[in-house]
């Protein structure tokens, strides 16, 4: 997980009284880990669901429950503690307390430290689903969204109260992902972005299949790079063991010509293309449909090889193609296979991996390779590089006024 957009953000985090309360013990250790100070702030029905002494072992700092504290020495604790805050982010924001926000009313600490803020307000709904379908609810949260509210979730699925549907929280992990988006520098805004990850699968029989080392790590940190940088994203994945990044459309794929298909159908819609996957060049000619058996004369099965479609280069070839940006893992002499690939592949930028055993790994070494020359970046953990390599290519696209 990146921790870069949260590193010395101070949040004011407000609890409401709900079921999902306890997941907040989850999210407060995400936050205080990726290096944010975190101030608790719980209404009376919060403390009903999980204790300010959790949550004060968990942030670190004393946790606020009342306006008359007298800790605060001039009792002004509505208007100090969110003095310095970044962002005000009220996880699980309960029916009620949507009701109150979207009134602007200030009877308790929290309401009135949200009544009384200067910083952006993010709040994270968790309710049972007539709650949230309430036509009230909705014109509430319809009020705080103009008002420039920011609503995290809610999501869909099984709730406390044996319900399945809509308003039950987002997972501690994903509201942490939209907290860190939200501070993420907006270099994509507008953008859409096509990626493909992962290895290819190229079957030989319904048991047995030709597939490489890729473990989809760098095209999957990209792809959370380019959502939190503000880019639509769409991500096409070879089979990999990762979970999808918030707030990204995956399209799962096994083969190299399903990639390409996949890739093909959507691009006339993106005007990035990022080509990370470690596709098969080639696949056995003919599959067999059923499980290829030893003979009794141990006689060797043989295979031909068909040559695959280059994905990238069948973008780089259409008449308005996107902006293309590919990789390379060379085995050696990067200097010249990664100038002399990016010409072939015809892309205005090439990222070679420095080193072929990046594979799996949490970090990476990259060169930029275009055509004004070479430019090596720093070994990094491959979410921060992912987001180094996000403002690269921001830095290089064409002025938006003039994408159609
Ligand atoms: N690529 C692609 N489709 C292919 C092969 C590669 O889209 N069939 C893309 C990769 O996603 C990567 C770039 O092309 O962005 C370079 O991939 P690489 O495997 O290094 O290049 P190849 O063209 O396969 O060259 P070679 O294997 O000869 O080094």
């Amino acid at each position: 997980m990146a921790t870069a957009e949260l590193a010395g953000k101070h949040l004011v985090l407000g609890m409401t009284g709900g079921i999902a309360c306890y997941k907040i013990a989850e999210l407060t250790r995400l936050l205080v880990k990726a290096g944010a100070t975190v101030q608790v702030v719980m209404t009376e029905a919060a403390t009903q669901f999980i204790t300010p002494v959790t949550m004060q072992a968990l942030s670190g700092r004393p946790v606020y429950t009342s306006q008359w504290d007298a800790r605060v020495p001039n009792n002004m604790a509505h208007i100090d503690l969110s003095r310095e805050a970044d962002a005000i982010v009220i996880a699980p924001a309960s029916t009620d307390f949507l009701a109150k926000l979207a009134h602007g009313m200030a009877d308790d600490l929290l309401t009135t430290l949200c009544v009384a803020r200067e910083c952006p307000l993010l709040v994270v709904p968790a309710m049972n689903r007539q709650m949230w379908a309430n036509p009230a609810t909705q014109r509430n949260v319809a009020q705080l969204r103009a008002d420039g509210v920011e609503t995290l979730g809610p999501d869909s699925g099984p709730q406390a109260c044996g319900e399945v549907g809509d308003g039950r929280m987002l997972e501690p992990e994903a509201v942490y992902e939209a907290i860190a988006s939200f501070f993420a520098p907006k270099v994509l805004a507008g953008r859409r972005v096509l990626l493909t990850a992962g290895p290819t699968f190229e079957p030989i029989d319904p048991v047995r299949g030709i597939t490489n080392r890729s473990s989809g790590k760098m095209g999957f940190a990209l792809a959370r790079a380019a959502q939190q940088a503000g880019a639509d994203v769409h991500l096409v994945a070879g089979p990999v063991a990762l979970d999808t990044p918030w707030g990204v459309f995956r399209e799962d794929v096994q083969t190299a010509q399903q990639m390409h298909d996949a890739v093909m159908r959507a691009v006339p819609d993106y005007d990035i293309f990022i080509a990370v996957a470690a596709v098969a060049d080639w696949r056995v000619d003919h599959t067999s449909d059923h499980k290829i058996k030893k003979t009794a004369d141990h006689r060797l099965p043989s295979f031909t090889f068909v040559e695959n479609p280059d994905i990238l280069a069948a973008v780089a070839r259409l008449p308005h193609p996107p902006f293309c940006v590919g990789f390379a893992a060379e085995s050696g002499d990067l200097d010249v296979h990664g100038e002399e690939k990016r010409v072939r592949k015809n892309v205005p930028l090439l990222i070679g991996n420095l080193g072929p055993l990046t594979f799996g790994r949490d970090d990476n070494e990259v060169v930029l390779f275009e055509a004004s020359g070479q430019k090596k970046l720093p070994r990094a953990d491959k979410q921060a590089l992912a987001s180094t390599l996000i403002a690269e290519i921001a830095k290089r696209l064409p002025d938006t006024s003039l994408i159609s």
